[in-house]
């Protein structure tokens, strides 16, 4: 879609202006484009963009159906055209794909607009959330044992696993995580986790001390110089804020999680920030 680029460059501002308006430095640049064309291929008919009079697009949402799950994955809009309810219509064009879905999953960020806008939608419950950025110190990161890379053998697992927790399978989003740099690690039988060069992409567990080891695997494996990231947990994931001090992370506020009928913010679990 000759509108990736367009798209593309209004999350990155409308995000840096977010982020500057809560006095936060610049996130290091993600793989913006990438996930937006991912989203066209896998779900053609969730994407939606809005344009300006003179018929330039000005914001745009994504969502993602995987099974019963549905989750908003993007609504950003241009900065200067914010607070006119394009939000908002856009995001009832994303709920559109809602209909029939069990479960709902949306990893907000902390703007009050977006919070209001999820907190209306029926029976959706928010979770408060940390993130936790920075140099990693490795010397306090012992690599669990357990934790082994995973294979082709592991997909079942895998999938079950986040249909469980989550409400929906990883579906195409598993080979796009884990794309050209990102690992699979699996602690056998209780977890497993994505981890690319900043750290974990995804990780989900059976149980509070299987994903902390996953997570101090995918944290030790951080490539050298790399700024790490735990893009968000909620308050059910102590084992994530324990393992974020430990390795010399620094913790703070971020937007909520929202759910209605997925476990993902009470159970082990670390959503990818848009895929979720
Ligand atoms: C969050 C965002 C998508 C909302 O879109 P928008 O077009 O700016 O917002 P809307 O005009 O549709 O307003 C959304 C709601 O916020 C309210 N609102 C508008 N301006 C507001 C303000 N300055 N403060 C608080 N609430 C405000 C609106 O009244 C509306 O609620 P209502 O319909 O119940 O009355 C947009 O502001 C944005 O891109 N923010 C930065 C990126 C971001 O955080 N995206 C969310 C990703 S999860």
């Amino acid at each position: 879609m000759a509108d990736v680029a367009s798209c593309a460059a209004i999350e990155d501002a409308a995000l840096a202006r977010l982020r500057r308006q809560m006095g936060l430095g610049a996130s290091p640049p993600g793989p913006t484009a990438d996930t937006i064309g991912h989203l066209l291929r896998t779900d053609p008919t969730c994407s939606t963009v809005a344009t300006d009079a003179a018929g330039a697009v000005c914001g745009f949402s994504q969502a993602a159906r995987r099974d019963s799950l549905w989750l908003l994955a993007h609504l950003f809009i241009d900065p200067d055209l914010q607070s006119r309810g394009v939000g908002r219509a856009l995001l009832g064009a994303a709920l559109a794909a809602s209909d029939g879905a069990e479960a709902r999953m949306i990893c907000a960020t902390a703007d009050p607009r977006a919070i209001r806008l999820y907190a209306q939608i029926a029976g959706m419950v928010a979770h408060p959330s940390l993130t936790a950025t920075g140099p990693v110190r490795t010397e306090h990161l012992v690599p669990p044992p357990a934790v082994r890379p995973g294979d082709g053998g592991d997909l079942r697992f895998v999938e079950h696993l986040t249909t469980q927790l989550r409400g929906g399978p990883c579906g195409a989003d598993l080979t796009y995580l884990r794309g050209d740099d990102g690992r699979l690690l699996v602690y056998p039988e209780r977890g497993y986790a994505v981890a690319g060069p900043a750290g974990p992409r995804r990780l989900a567990a059976t149980d509070d001390e299987a994903a902390a080891d996953l997570l101090v695997a995918c944290l030790a494996g951080v490539t050298p110089g790399e700024t790490a990231r735990i893009p968000r947990f909620t308050g059910a994931h102590q084992w994530a804020l324990h393992v974020a001090v430990a390795a010399g992370l620094e913790v703070r506020p971020w937007g909520p999680l929202l759910a209605s009928g997925s476990s993902a913010a009470t159970g082990a679990y670390l959503p990818h920030p848009a895929l979720c």
